[in-house]
Order: structure tokens, then C-alpha cells, then sequence
């Protein structure tokens, strides 16, 4: 690989490290809107955990590629902001917006290390590899766990209504 590809492959990961560091940032906010419900603030607080230490080894496989992320610390991820922007039908039904935006933003998370992982193999660096495969596999668990979330609290707040 030559220079210019990995620099590219350094922006990538550098990029993936400020969605960590946003991702972070949005759980946060959800896990307050899900205080009311135990397994939904449960499975949020645990991929607040995830989230950290995948943005850990993200930041490790950077310094050991010979990059920096000190001038990224508070960048934000451009695509996340786009998820906030989904529409609020009416007060009340947060739990279901952020869950639909959270399912939205695992997705976008499986897309980016899929690319990652893609470069790495090309690179040749088994390491960056399995890193890249084991975040995916936690961010599909996160995903599936959400996908059954989604119909349990969808009756919850129409129930709550009736
Ligand atoms: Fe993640």
C-alpha cells in the first residue's frame, strides 16, 4: 500500500473514531429518555461500554499505523447528525425515535467497518482485520437486539394511549 492509501485508510479510521465519540454522546442522551424502561436502559448503557472501547482499539490500531487523533477529539460524525434529524410525529414517542435513529446508526456503523476491513485485508493487516470483524459483530448483536425492541416498546406507547 502506499502512502497516499494509507493516508486514506488513516482518515477512515479516524472518521470511525469520531462516530464512536458521537455515537457515545447520542446513547447518553437516549439512555436518559429510556430511564423508565429497565432492558431498554440496560441495553443502552451496555453499548455506551461497547461504544467506548471499540473508539479504544479504533484509537490504538491508529497510533500503531503511525496517526494521530489529537486533532480530532471533539469532531463529531457528520452522519449521525443526520439521524437526529428525523421528524418528531408527536411528543412523547422518544423511546421509539431514538430507537429507529439507533437501529439507522448500528447500520451505518456495520457499513463503515465493512469498508475499514476491506482496506485492512488489502493491507495486510491481519490485526486491523479481526478488530474490524469483531466490532461489526458487535454492532450487528446491538442491532438485532434493537430489532426486537422496536415492536415491544411500539405496543408499549400505543397501549400507554389507549
Ligand atoms: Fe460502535
Amino acid at each position: 500500500m502506499n502512502d497516499e492509501q494509507k493516508t486514506l485508510v488513516l482518515r477512515w479510521l479516524n472518521d470511525a473514531y469520531a462516530m464512536e465519540q458521537g455515537i457515545v454522546r447520542t446513547l447518553e442522551n437516549h439512555a436518559k429518555d429510556a430511564q423508565g424502561n429497565s432492558a431498554l436502559s440496560k441495553l443502552i448503557h451496555d453499548h455506551i461500554e461497547t461504544s467506548q472501547r471499540q473508539a479504544e482499539h479504533v484509537e490504538r490500531a491508529i497510533e500503531r499505523l503511525g496517526g494521530d487523533i489529537s486533532q480530532l477529539k471533539s469532531a463529531g460524525s457528520q452522519a449521525l447528525n443526520v439521524m437526529k434529524e428525523l421528524p418528531m410525529a408527536f411528543a412523547g414517542d422518544e423511546l421509539i425515535k431514538n430507537a429507529l435513529a439507533d437501529f439507522a446508526t448500528e447500520h451505518f456503523e456495520i457499513a463503515s467497518y465493512t469498508s475499514l476491513m476491506t482496506a485492512a485485508d488489502l493491507m495486510g493487516d491481519q490485526e486491523l482485520v479481526t478488530m474490524c470483524r469483531d466490532i461489526i459483530a458487535e454492532e450487528q448483536a446491538m442491532a438485532d437486539a434493537l430489532r426486537s425492541a422496536i415492536p415491544i416498546i411500539t405496543r408499549d406507547e400505543l397501549s400507554s394511549r389507549s
